[in-house]
C-alpha cells in the first residue's frame, strides 16, 4: 500500500503527516506493507528540509523531520500512489485538475474521513507557534484512525 500526504509547499502539513504516520506504520511493525511519502502542489522549496517551526514542533513530540526534503507533486504519482491525500481544499482541488483519465489512485481529503472537530488541516505557514501545534494534533487524531482504516484492508 502506498500513501502520499500532499500540502503546499510540502515543508510543513504533508512532511509532519509523513512522518507521524509513518513513526505508527513502523511502530506496528508495518514499514514493509505501507510506504508513506509526501509533496507539494507548489514547487517553491523543493529540495529543502522541513520549515524550522514545524521540524521544531514535531520534535517536542518525538518525530523527526530535518532529514525529509521538500518535492512537488507529479502526475506520474497518481499511477505510483494508491491513496492519495490532501492537507486541505485547495490542495485537493488542485491535485483534482491535475487527475488523468484512468488514474488508479484514490485521492481524498485527509481529515474528511473521519469524524473529527474539522476537515482540513489549516495552512500554518503565516500564522503564530499555535498553528503548528494544531497541525500535529489534527495530524496524529487523523493518522490513528486513517491506520486503522489501512489494516483492515491490507
Ligand atoms: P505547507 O505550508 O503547505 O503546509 O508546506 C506552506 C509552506 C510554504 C508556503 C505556504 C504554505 N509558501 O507560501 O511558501
Amino acid at each position: 500500500m502506498h500513501i502520499l500526504f500532499v500540502c503546499l509547499g510540502n515543508i510543513c502539513r504533508s512532511p509532519t503527516a509523513e512522518a507521524v504516520f509513518r513513526h505508527r506504520v513502523e511502530a506496528q511493525g508495518l514499514a514493509e506493507r505501507i510506504f508513506v511519502d509526501s509533496a507539494g502542489t507548489g514547487g517553491w522549496h523543493v529540495g529543502k528540509a522541513p520549515d524550522a517551526r514545524t521540524c521544531a514542533a514535531g520534535a517536542r513530540r518525538g518525530y523527526r523531520l530535518s532529514h525529509l526534503r521538500a518535492r512537488q507533486f507529479e502526475s506520474a504519482d497518481f499511477q505510483r500512489f494508491d491513496l492519495i491525500l490532501a492537507m486541505d481544499r485547495a490542495n485537493l482541488e488542485h491535485l483534482e485538475a491535475l487527475r488523468p483519465e484512468g488514474a488508479s489512485a484514490q485521492l481524498d481529503l485527509f481529515l474528511r474521513r473521519y469524524e473529527l472537530s474539522v476537515d482540513e488541516v489549516p495552512d500554518p505557514y503565516y500564522g503564530g507557534p499555535e498553528g503548528f501545534e494544531r497541525v500535529i494534533d489534527l495530524i496524529e487524531q487523523g493518522s490513528e484512525r486513517l491506520l486503522d482504516d489501512v489494516r483492515r484492508v491490507l
